[in-house]
């Protein structure tokens, strides 16, 4: 991992921590178990959510076919100028989730393959989480997936909450051991078969995280 996006990504987190949640970059093994969702070889579409300085873009670029997009959305202008700098193989789209719609289809994006996201998703309020994944789920291909990681700082009750979302818009959803490795500790959720009506989250089934 480069050390210039550990520079710039600790030095946003001093004005921006309100965005970017946590002073430190996801660490590698959960990084390529991240990337893990995108199928090597695949010429299909990527969407990253909150790439910062762009940690996941070389396990993700390891995977990706000639034919393939890999569009990195990012709310910082300083991190997607270094992303731009660094990694300008890579479609970086300054912007936010909240307009996730129009941001792909201003990219020319029908379907996706796979989306990874880093987002900090415990600090969003309901109402944005409900409307990213509802794009999310609409967007992916019948046989796509979401990978996206949840740390220890999450209070418990934002992560049965998002457990709730997941299940709504998933028909599968794994979660992965907890990697204590990392700083913070942080698992992964894996999420496969988005469904074409959302559950109600009233009426989800008894799926939550314990
Ligand atoms: C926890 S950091 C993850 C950074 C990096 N991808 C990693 O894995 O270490 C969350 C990232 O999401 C970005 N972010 C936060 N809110 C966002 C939003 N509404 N739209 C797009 N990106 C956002 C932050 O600026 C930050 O770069």
């Amino acid at each position: 991992m480069a050390r210039p996006d550990h520079t710039v990504f600790l030095k946003r987190s001093f004005s921006r921590m309100d965005q970017l949640a946590t002073p430190f970059l996801t660490g590698r093994r959960l990084c390529m178990q991240l990337a893990r969702v995108v199928p090597y070889g695949t010429n299909g579409v990527v969407v990253e959510l909150g790439a910062g300085p762009g940690v996941l873009a070389e396990p993700i670029r390891e995977r990706l076919g000639p034919d393939a997009r890999y569009l990195a959305i990012e709310i910082d202008p300083e991190l997607v100028a270094h992303l731009r700098q660094h990694k300008p193989w890579l479609e970086a789209v300054e912007g936010d989730v909240a307009d996730l719609d129009r941001i792909l289809d201003d990219a020319g994006i029908d379907k996706v393959d796979a989306f990874v996201s880093t987002l900090p998703w415990a600090v969003f309020p309901q109402d944005l989480r409900m409307k990213v994944m509802g794009v999310i789920a609409s967007r992916l291909v019948p046989d796509g997936v979401l990978s996206m990681i949840i740390t220890w700082m999450a209070l418990p009750k934002r992560v049965r909450d998002l457990r709730a979302l997941l299940d709504a818009h998933f028909d599968e959803v794994v979660e992965t051991a907890t990697e204590w490795r990392n700083p913070p500790p942080a698992r992964t959720f894996l999420c496969r078969r988005p469904l074409a009506r959302p559950n109600s989250l009233d009426e989800r089934d008894t799926r939550s995280a314990s």
